[in-house]
């Protein structure tokens, strides 16, 4: 089945950072496949705009072996790799100095739809802002896209926030947390808003606890300096995890427009418990077995920087007051798996007696890899012989259920048709992104007034033991990580 192409109108999108790692293995292949799909109209432009003395020509044959080497599926179709090549404009510009602005302003069309994709760190930001002003392109229906890390904590997002304010209103700000666009996040909330079976029980009466898990089998690799800042805490867990959170506990937009969506989420962040010291553990990945351990990585000896971070946080509202969220996500674990798994309560009564093998009923939505939906239920186990039960897995594969030749379109290539289309529902807007550093600072300022040490855990495992724990406690237990 053929993934139905809705078009957008023609666009100009300048991508700075043109030349860097993120164009390279995300932004171009995603904007190829949305071409090779239909869905940029005849007349759109990328310009690609980083230091690099590139000519047009240069730039194109530099995009053709990015495209070459980094899409994932069949290599690109030669007439239209020509065709999508041939939509490339380039602009060598120097983001804090004059060189290049000029130039840039000359390209611009000002009856098609203008946005600018910063695909470079935050302290460039400022500067990117103030000459796009300066030059006359912030014009009022101009979209700017901004990636993660969006501050470092509360005090350098805010600073950030008010830096963009400058120049642009917030409705003109796309602040992509790519987990957003995975097409089984999204799912999240069709199940939830489009079916009557799920949100009758969706609250604390009928579910016992809820477990988010975003594992990695790779490691910190050449992101060490970045990374070893930042940990799993702040890379991690202060958004794309949050954001998971948040799409499970809040309650239904009256609409499904960007802002209803986004009052939703920030009710729930801003409902999050403080997190007990006691209720969350760090982990730090060893050697072992020829693999380099995360001190190796990051050479950083001394470093304390946790690269798994496993927590329990309560939400204090009157749908969630005793439901616990169990959050959890790791590099260089056992598996890359994410998931969501919403565990209900048994019921009041077994008519089937005491001893009667009970499982609980839990509703999995696995969001990579094979997308898809897991609930397991009760029946009765077949044949003969009295009424034994068992539960079994109602089990949806996305691929399987909608065709293997079905393409699950890349987070990038849905959020950036949505900025063109101008829909920020799946970006975060300035007041969410502040709430989720509100959480997390104090976590983190407790660990660094201690000197918290992270526990050692080996390559390919699950994690820290201690993690376990975090839930053996309560007599639960984590899914096994596959
Ligand atoms: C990024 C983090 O935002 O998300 C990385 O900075 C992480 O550390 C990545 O590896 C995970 O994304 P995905 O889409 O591969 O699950």
């Amino acid at each position: 089945m053929a993934a139905r192409v809705i078009p957008v109108d023609p666009f100009d999108l300048v991508i700075f950072g043109a030349t860097g790692d993120l164009a390279q293995r995300k932004i171009l292949p995603a904007l190829y496949r949305r071409f090779a799909e239909g869905q940029m109209p005849a007349g759109s432009r990328v310009i690609g705009a980083a230091r690099t003395e590139f000519d047009k020509a240069g730039f194109r044959a530099f995009v053709d072996e990015t495209l070459t080497a980094c899409l994932d599926t069949d290599p690109p179709n030669p007439e239209i790799r020509a065709a999508f090549l041939d939509a490339l404009d380039y602009v060598a510009l120097d983001a804090r100095g004059d060189q290049g602005w000029t130039a840039l302003a000359a390209l611009m069309r000002p009856d098609v739809v203008r946005a600018f994709y910063f695909s470079v760190g935050p302290s460039l930001f400022g500067a990117l802002a103030e000459r796009l002003g300066a030059h006359g392109m912030a014009t009022p229906d101009t979209r700017i896209v901004v990636e993660k890390p969006f501050g470092h904590d509360l005090t350098t997002a805010r600073a950030l926030n008010a830096t963009l304010a400058a120049h642009f209103r917030e409705t003109q700000i796309y602040r992509i947390d790519h987990y957003l666009g995975k097409e089984t996040v999204q799912n999240l909330m069709a199940v939830r808003f489009a079916n009557v079976l799920f949100e009758p029980l969706w609250n604390a009466r009928f579910i016992d606890h809820v477990q988010i898990t975003v594992a990695e089998t790779v490691g910190v690799g050449g992101r060490g300096p970045y990374y070893d800042r930042a940990g799993a805490m702040r890379d991690m867990v202060q958004n794309h995890l949050m954001q998971l959170l948040c799409l499970i506990a809040m309650e239904p937009p009256y609409c499904f427009d960007p802002d209803a969506v986004r009052d939703e989420k920030l009710k729930v962040i801003k409902a999050l418990d403080p997190v007990a010291r006691g209720d969350i553990v760090r982990g730090q990945y060893a050697g072992g077995a020829g693999a380099a351990s995360y001190l190796d990585e990051v050479e950083n000896p001394d470093s304390l920087t946790e690269s798994y971070v496993a927590l329990k946080v309560g939400i204090s509202n009157w749908r969630w007051k005793g439901t616990p969220f169990y959050l959890r996500t790791g590099k260089r674990l056992r598996a890359r798996a994410s998931e969501i798994a919403v565990t209900f309560r048994d019921p009041p009564h077994s008519i089937f007696g005491e001893d009667a093998p009970w499982k609980a009923n839990v509703l999995v939505i696995r969001l990579q890899p094979d997308e898809g939906m897991t609930l397991r239920v009760m029946i009765k186990e077949p044949g003969p012989g009295g009424m034994r039960l068992k539960d079994v897995a109602l089990d949806m594969s996305f691929a399987e259920a909608l065709g293997d030749d079905m393409h699950i379109p890349d987070a990038y290539e849905r959020l950036i048709m949505d900025v063109i289309r101008g829909n920020q529902t799946l970006f975060m807007r300035g007041d969410e992104v502040e709430a989720a550093w509100a959480w997390t600072d104090p976590i983190i300022a407790e660990w660094q007034k201690t000197a918290d040490t992270p526990r050692p855990y080996d390559p390919g495992s699950s994690g820290p033991d201690d993690a376990l724990m975090l839930m053996h406690r309560d007599g639960r237990r984590w899914r096994e990580i596959r």
